[in-house]
This record gives structure tokens, C-alpha cells and sequence, in this order.
């Protein structure tokens, strides 16, 4: 039985729910002009972020047909879901993810700051910096050229600077009577120059300085989008990849500026959603945890009434690489994370697991067989990664719907991406397995992509240059939790 064909309507909420569904005007979740980086939302790009109004939609829909008492993404990512659970005052939110600068990230942008307070700490933040500085000019001005001339060190190779670069920094502050603390990791030269890691330094040193926790990470988060714009990295994608050694060369960014504008933009938007959550009294509780969504180990069964999330499209490898996007970041960033914890990320997203050899086909969906078979006799081995990343999502699916209560709703924004040729039909998938999982199929609303922060090329052989077009729609695939 095809399960699209299939509704299965059991109570007035799940009517009012596809009326309600049904009434809204084509386009409507396109969300074309709409600011999508209002509040705490803009502080911080993400790969594949959901687009606010999604979910803001979703809660209004849901709480004007049942009570939401508690709310789940258990694929949080930069929290979009968790802040719109908030300004609609959702007395439970839970919000998971793996990637820890993903929970950094949503842990900021849910806490709110008082203005006062927060205006105070940035000015005195500010003025350290401007001291420092000030103090440090001469030898921070002058460290490119006297690296380049004097160790005749060419700052745009991995060999001597692009590997050592924490050696030749330190003896440059001895001789030049300099104390910044510089972060000691691999390939610190390669991805940013002298100046600009000397700039860093000082930077994270004055917001170590700032004594309230919160607001220290808040400056954190500010720090953490600067890092991106002034490595040597391909600005506009989510991959490793440096600019070409020319353009490295010329790269002359003026870290200290970036980082006050991403700040002040930061603080205006804080500001608003603090303003806006007093407004509307929130009381939500925020829990997020670092959490396999294949397991969700803090969250407790049968709990949660709503789930909105949007999981990966497909393994990091060849979709977005979401710890090689947050590398750089959390390499900075004192999360007290090993080297190997950092690098092994998108290893242990979701399709982190190989199947080289083949696989024996044990996921409930027929959608999937199908194409599993067709891809297999193309390429066994990306068959097999593709494979990885549905078993994964089957284990998400299983546990996602534990812990869901009788008769609560699940609004899984997927897109379906295309592998040699064959598209798979992720939001088919995972109406079939959740069918087997206890969750009755009730509707895909289908959206274009017209303002979500993903590229829309990716590299599915994960090697510069080489894309290929990625999804511009996107389907909401809506489940119910059955009666057992
Ligand atoms: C499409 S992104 C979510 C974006 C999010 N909706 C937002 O607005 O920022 C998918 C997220 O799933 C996370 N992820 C991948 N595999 C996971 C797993 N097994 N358990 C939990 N999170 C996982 C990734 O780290 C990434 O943050």
C-alpha cells in the first residue's frame, strides 16, 4: 500500500491540522520577504539553516489546534527551532546535536542578556582591546613583512610557516618584547596569517577577561563568525578550501573592524529578541544537550508533543560537511575539545559509517529498495554510503518516535538530493519507515528555497571545483504518533 496515498486521519485535531494545512495559499512557505535573521538568528551563520518562518508557522498552526507543551529538534543545529520555541512560549523546548559548535551557538542565542549589562561589558571589552592594541601596534603592524624578509618565510605555503606558524610567532614576540597568548593547533599558519592570528589572539585574550560567563560567550560567538571572515578560507563555502595562494598573499583583512561590526550588529539583535521575549513573558525552558539523535539519551519517552527539525540531506562527506565548516571556530574556541574530537566531527555525524562491500538492505521503505538497487549497480561503494546514512536516519526515526507522546506531530523539512543520477525521495523514505515506527503518515507541503543559507552547488566528490547542483525545494513531511 502506498502510504502517500494513504492517509490516515484518526482524530478532529489531525482534520483540523490538514484544513488548516490545506487552506494556505501556494507559495506560502517560500518565505520569500521575510527577515530571516531577526532576532538572536542572525548572530551566526550554519550551514543549512532552516529558515525562521518554517517553524514559527508550524508552532502558530499546531497551538491553534492542540496545547504545545513540549517541543523538540533533535537535529538543533544553529537552534532555529529551539529560539522560535521560545517566542512562542513553549513551556518545554529540547534541542540536540553533536556538532559542539551547534550547541554553543544555540546555548547564545537563547540566553538572554540584559541590555545594561551587556552594553556596559562590550564598551569595556572594546576599550581593552583598543589598549592592546595601541600598546602591541608597531610589532602587529610590522609581523608579515619581518616574517617574509627576515625568516624569508613565504606566508602563503603549508611547508615552514603553514605548519610552524605557533614556532616562529613565539620567537617573533621574544624578540620583540610581545606576550599575546597564541593558540597552538595544526595548520594554524595555513589558514591565517601573521597579522591576523597576532589580532585573534589579542581579541579572545581581552574576551577571556570579561568575568559573567554568558555574556563571555557571547562575545565568543561574535569572535567565532570573525574567524571565518578573516582566514585564508573560500568565503560562500562550507568545505575546507583556501583561497589560491595569489589571493592569500594580497589578503590584508581588518580583523579588529569585522569583529566590532559583527559584535554591534550582534548586540542590536540580542537586544531585540531579550525585548521580545519580555514582551511575551517567556517562560520557556531551554535543555539542550550534546546528543545522538539516534539515541537522544536526556530526553524522556513519550514526552514531547511537537517535533520540527530538518536532519542532514545526507552524510557530511558528500553533502555539507558540518565539522569542517565549524573546524576553524572550535579550534579557537577554548571548548576543552581534543584535536581528534574536532577532526573526527563529520565522521560521526549521521552516514559517518562506511559500507565499502555492500550492505544487506534491512530499512522499511520500498521508495528506498528501490533506488538502493538502482544505485548499486552503478557504485556499489557511494550505494553504500547512502545506505549508511538512511540506517542512521531509520535509528533517528525509531527514537525520535519514542519519545514522542500519543497522538503528537512530527514536521521533518527534508530535500531530496540527487546521487548518480538517481534522486532520492528522502521525504517518501521516511514516511514509509516512519510507518513502521508508529508514526501514521499525514501530508508533505512542498516549499521552494529561495532564502536558506546553503550553497546551492555542492561538491559530492569532495574535491575543489568539482560541484554539481543541489536541491532549490524542499518538502515538510507531517507524522503522527499512533496508539500503540
Ligand atoms: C540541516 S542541519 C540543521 C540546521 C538547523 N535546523 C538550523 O536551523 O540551524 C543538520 C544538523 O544535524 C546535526 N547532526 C548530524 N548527525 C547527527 C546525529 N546523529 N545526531 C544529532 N545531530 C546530528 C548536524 O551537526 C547539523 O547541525
Amino acid at each position: 500500500m502506498d502510504i502517500i496515498n494513504n492517509i490516515k486521519i484518526t482524530t478532529q485535531n489531525d482534520k483540523k491540522l490538514l484544513e488548516a494545512l490545506d487552506a494556505l495559499p501556494a507559495n506560502y512557505w517560500d518565505f520569500k520577504a521575510d527577515d530571516v535573521r531577526e532576532y538572536t538568528h542572525g548572530i551566526h551563520n550554519y550551514p543549512a539553516m532552516m529558515v525562521c518562518p518554517i517553524s514559527r508557522n508550524i508552532l502558530r498552526i499546531v497551538q491553534e489546534i492542540r496545547p504545545v507543551n513540549t517541543l523538540l529538534d533533535p537535529f538543533m543545529g544553529s537552534g532555529t527551532v529551539v529560539v522560535e520555541g521560545m517566542l512562542a512560549n513553549i513551556p518545554q523546548v529540547y534541542g540536540t546535536d553533536i556538532n559542539p559548535l551547534a550547541l554553543f551557538l544555540s546555548k547564545v542565542k537563547t540566553t538572554r542578556l540584559a541590555s545594561a549589562n551587556l552594553q556596559s561589558e562590550s564598551q569595556r571589552l572594546l576599550e581593552r582591546i583598543y589598549q592592546s592594541c595601541e600598546k602591541n601596534r608597531t610589532q602587529i603592524n610590522g609581523v608579515d613583512n619581518i616574517l617574509h624578509d627576515r625568516y624569508e618565510l613565504d606566508l602563503t605555503a603549508k611547508k615552514g610557516w603553514g605548519e610552524n606558524a605557533p614556532v616562529y610567532l613565539k620567537k617573533y614576540q621574544e624578540q620583540n618584547n610581545m606576550e599575546i597568548e597564541i593558540p597552538n593547533f595544526k595548520n594554524l599558519g595555513y589558514w591565517f596569517k601573521p597579522r591576523v592570528i597576532l589580532l585573534l589572539s589579542l581579541i579572545k585574550s581581552q574576551i577571556q577577561k570579561t568575568e559573567d560567563k554568558d555574556i563571555r560567550d557571547f562575545f565568543f560567538i561574535a569572535f567565532s563568525e570573525t574567524i571565518r571572515f578573516v582566514s585564508n578560507r573560500r568565503n560562500g563555502e562550507f568545505k575546507m578550501f583556501r583561497m589560491p595562494a595569489v589571493k592569500v598573499k594580497t589578503f590584508e583583512p581588518d580583523v579588529i573592524r569585522e569583529f566590532i561590526s559583527i559584535l554591534n550588529r550582534n548586540i542590536e539583535k540580542m537586544n531585540a529578541f531579550t525585548e521580545r521575549c519580555c514582551q511575551i513573558d517567556c517562560t520557556t525552558k531551554v535543555s539542550i544537550f550534546r546528543n545522538n539523535a539516534t539515541i537522544l539519551k536526556d530526553i524522556p519517552d513519550g514526552c514531547v508533543d511537537l517535533v520540527i527539525t530538518s536532519p542532514p540531506y545526507g552524510d557530511s562527506r558528500t553533502t555539507v560537511a558540518y565539522g569542517e565548516y565549524s573546524r576553524l571556530s572550535l579550534q579557537w574556541l577554548d571548548l576543552d575539545l581534543s584535536e581528534k574530537e574536532i577532526m573526527g566531527i563529520d565522521k560521526s555525524l549521521m552516514g559517518g559509517n562506511k559500507f565499502k562491500n555492500g550492505f544487506k538492505m534491512t530499512i522499511p521503505s520500498r521508495t528506498l529498495q528501490q533506488s538502493l538497487q538502482r544505485l548499486q549497480s552503478v557504485d556499489l561503494e557511494r550505494a553504500g554510503d547512502v545506505y549508511s546514512f538512511y540506517l542512521d536516519l531509520e535509528k533517528a526515526i525509531s527514537t525520535i518516535s519514542r519519545k514522542t507522546r500519543i497522538d503528537g506531530y512530527h514536521f521533518w523539512v527534508v530535500g531530496n538530493r540527487t546521487v548518480k543520477g538517481e534522486t532520492l525521495l528522502t521525504d517518501r523514505v521516511i514516511a514509509e519507515v516512519g510507518q513502521r515506527y508508529g508514526m501514521d503518515y499525514l501530508s508533505t507541503i512542498d516549499r521552494n528555497i529561495v532564502n536558506k543559507v546553503m550553497p546551492m552547488q555542492n561538491s559530492p566528490t569532495n574535491q575543489s571545483g568539482k560541484k554539481s547542483a543541489t536541491m532549490t525545494n524542499e518538502h515538510i513531511v507531517v507524522l503522527k504518533k499512533r496508539k500503540c
